[in-house]
């Protein structure tokens, strides 16, 4: 088989999909799971213990991709016309892009003003009708729930199909290590991902991790047990206070002996500046909440009792470069230069 050739050419047996499905692919999934060793030593932990599964590097530089390619193509198949999501960015623009290459209609319903530039505009690029939400994710999402009938086809992850798609990554990793990993580290948001995973590991049939979900500290309603009205935090894609897959997210949590936590936006990113600096990956802020969630477990003695040989692997969920303002905050060094040779040499030699 092909290189990369997508998720549902490769794991078509374990997806609902029949010869009949019209495959809408980007060729989406097989994305590299990379040892990061010197998170791995600031966790206490030896070199090959801590791995990153980069699902940034998919076509529209997100994890829902996988999801979107099964949910898109269902889709199609059942004969809808349009598709219709709520979303903090991410499936928003990989609705876009699916729905641009299936010839569907897009809208996606939008908190004004939190959503990232690079993933608004990723959505506009690929045609997608965007409708500003005065309001946050949750009220899109009750919005998007409410009109989805007819011919329309509701694409968030309350949408089986997306589960079903975003599973596969499990396989991966499975795949990759030989065995499942001791510990899943994530981020939880709509809690839609961590269900995925879970589902996929106990599919895949070769041992179990903890589930280890993270999510901001200003919108955390699983860690609080409750909805929380107002969510707020800078990680905006995990901006939300009343996840879909809430009850899904507590039977990963107990059923795998992991746990979902919070993480405060400073250790968010602090994260996200140490993945870039010190690993050479630059996922969004959201992303980084895995990272964050990992060394605050470390710290409190979480690994103590951890066998050798342990296996860590940490979702980074999307692509730094779609929230290039965040980016901004990192602490950086720009100087300016005449175009003169003497002045730049002048320039290298200070610091
Ligand atoms: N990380 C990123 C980059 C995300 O975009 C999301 C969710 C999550 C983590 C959390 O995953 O919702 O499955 O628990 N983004 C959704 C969106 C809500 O609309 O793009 P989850």
């Amino acid at each position: 088989m092909a290189v990369r050739a997508g998720l549902i050419a490769r794991w078509r047996a374990r997806l609902p999909v029949g010869p009949r499905t019209p495959v809408v692919t980007l060729h989406e999934g097989d994305t590299p799971l990379v040892p990061a060793p010197r998170l791995a030593r600031r966790a206490g932990l030896g070199p090959e213990a801590v791995w990153l599964k980069l699902e940034g590097l998919n076509p529209t530089g997100s994890f829902k991709d996988r999801g979107m390619t099964v949910a898109v193509s269902k889709a199609l198949e059942a004969g809808a016309r349009g598709v219709l999501c709520a979303s903090t960015g991410n499936t928003a623009a990989s609705a876009a892009a699916y729905a641009a290459r299936a010839g569907l209609r897009c809208v996606v319903l939008l908190p004004d003003g939190a959503v990232a530039l690079g993933k608004l505009a990723q959505a506009l690029a690929h045609g997608a009708e965007a409708v500003m939400v005065r309001g946050n994710f949750d009220d899109a999402l009750r919005l998007a729930r409410g009109a989805a009938t007819g011919t329309w086809a509701l694409v968030n992850s309350v949408n089986p199909h997306r589960i079903e798609g975003q599973k596969t990554a499990a396989f991966e990793v499975v795949e990759a290590l030989g065995r499942a990993p001791d510990y899943h580290f994530l981020p939880v948001g709509n809690a839609g991902n961590i269900t995925a995973y879970w589902r996929g590991y106990r599919e895949a049939g070769k041992g179990r991790p903890r589930m280890m979900g993270w999510q901001a500290a200003g919108a955390a309603p699983i860690v609080r047990g409750r909805p929380i009205p107002d969510p707020e935090t800078a990680a905006t894609a995990i901006r939300i206070g009343n996840p879909a897959s809430w009850k899904e997210a507590l039977a990963a949590r107990d059923e795998s002996g992991g746990l979902i936590g919070a993480v405060g936006d400073a250790a968010i990113f602090a994260a996200y500046a140490l993945l870039a600096r010190e690993e050479g990956v630059f996922c969004e802020p959201s992303s980084a909440a895995s990272a964050a969630g990992l060394l605050a477990f470390a710290r409190r003695g979480g690994f103590k009792k951890a066998p050798k040989g342990v296996r860590v692997v940490l979702t980074l969920t999307g692509n730094g470069l779609k929230d290039p303002k965040s980016a901004e905050t990192l602490p950086s060094r720009v100087r300016r230069c005449a175009a003169d040779p003497a002045a730049f040499r002048r320039l290298l030699g200070s610091r």
